[in-house]
């Protein structure tokens, strides 16, 4: 009887588990937007559903993204803080306009201590007002750390671009950021449109963060229960090379038995913590020298659709400030989204990257195709 009951729970797992696989491969099969005002044809319908999968933009409701319509200020904070990992601020905003426990306050506060949008002067942030074109191009600008432009796009409606948004649109043409309305006008003082915004971010990311190039150190560290994981880790190593990438186990003060890894008993240690999102086991051991590293691969394997918590105690510990994170993940079938989103915002300061899962047993070849397709400037072989 035990035996049998072991059994149903097995299938059901194996069921859920299937069942989360196969949304996932119908989410990237389908050929909609998913929103009903974004056909498949629209220019910028790339843009809007990278901005929906790295959760940085999301529909207006009703199943609508409004791609022409304008997108607040508040809202752009709110963005930027997402694509930053939401860090923890302290302290309060200088503006006159702007309350305390609303939906964007932790964002307009970073924004502003960032010197991102230090508003328009006289205490007033401006909230509700529109994002206007050059007002993009330099919240972005400043982003990048304000970096100089080195082929100055000379636009026909040049004259209307405020002084302080000059170097800022430049900037943003020349790197493939924002893209002129039409033929040579960049319409600076216009409102961005939602699409046009979702465009520029998507072409930052893509374009303009950090990639490291050669030289640069590289950290695989991992947390494995079975060991699955840390095959996938051992091959990265091997294909980066040890020159350039080092191998850390994410090690458990208390190590998991084979007991506390039966996700079938539903109270067996593993899934109790899983339960529960402030769980933070022990770790019995941290990175050396964190500071010398600037990309961080961090695998793990899924428990229950999420990552095991004691990946939360390693980002909370450890100083990724700075850091570009590549997220990998094994698992029975279980994509890594949902675990990405839920952790992402626990490592202060980092860029994480998109993340990967693989299934036990993964070929060195696909490993390799998969860390040249990252960009990094560094080469697996
Ligand atoms: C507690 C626990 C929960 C699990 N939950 C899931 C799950 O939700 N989805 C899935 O696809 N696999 C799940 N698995 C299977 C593991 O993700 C998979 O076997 C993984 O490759 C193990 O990696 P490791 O050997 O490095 O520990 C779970 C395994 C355990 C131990």
């Amino acid at each position: 009887m035990q035996n049998v009951k072991k059994w149903i729970a097995a299938m059901l797992a194996l069921a859920l588990t299937l069942a989360l696989a196969l949304s996932m491969t119908a989410f990237a099969a389908v050929d909609d937007t998913g929103y009903s005002d974004v056909d498949a044809g629209n220019p910028y319908a790339e843009a809007i559903l990278y901005c929906r999968e790295h959760e940085l933009m999301e529909g207006v409701g009703g199943n609508r993204f409004d791609p022409d319509g304008p997108l607040t200020r508040a809202a752009l904070a709110t963005v930027l803080y997402r694509m930053e990992g939401e860090p923890a601020v302290t302290g309060t905003d200088a503006f006159t306009d702007t309350a305390d426990g609303q939906w964007y306050s932790g964002a307009v506060l970073w924004a502003s201590q960032r010197k991102l949008m230090e508003g328009y002067g006289g205490g007033v942030f401006g909230i509700d007002d529109p994002v206007t074109r050059q007002d993009m191009a330099t919240t972005l600008w400043r982003y990048a750390d304000s970096p100089e432009a080195e082929n100055a796009i000379r636009y026909e409606d040049e004259s209307a671009i405020a002084g302080y948004a000059a170097a800022a649109v430049n900037w943003a043409s020349a790197n493939g950021v924002a893209a002129p309305v039409s033929g040579s006008r960049f319409a600076p003082r216009e409102n961005a449109s939602r699409a046009q915004i979702a465009a520029a971010l998507m072409n930052f990311s893509r374009n303009v963060q950090p990639k490291p190039g050669d030289g640069q150190k590289v950290l695989v560290a991992y947390f494995s229960g079975t060991g699955t994981t840390r095959g996938v880790a051992q091959n990265i190593v091997t294909a980066l090379g040890t020159d350039t990438a080092t191998l850390h186990e994410i090690t458990a003060a208390q190590p998991y038995t084979a007991a506390d890894l039966d996700y079938t008993n539903s109270n067996c240690r593993s899934v109790t913590e899983q339960r529960d999102p402030s769980a933070r086991p022990a770790i019995s051991n941290s990175v050396s020298d964190m500071e010398q590293y600037d990309v961080v691969f961090l695998g793990y394997p899924i428990w229950n659709n999420d990552a095991p918590r004691i990946i939360c105690t390693f980002l909370e510990s450890e100083n990724l400030s700075g850091k570009t994170i590549v997220p990998f993940c094994t698992s029975g079938g279980s994509g890594i989204a949902n675990s990405v989103s839920n952790i992402r915002g626990l490592a202060g300061g980092a860029v994480w990257m998109d993340g990967r899962r693989f299934s036990g047993g993964t070929s060195r070849d696909t490993i390799i195709e998969w860390v040249n397709g990252l960009n990094l400037g560094i080469r697996a072989n």
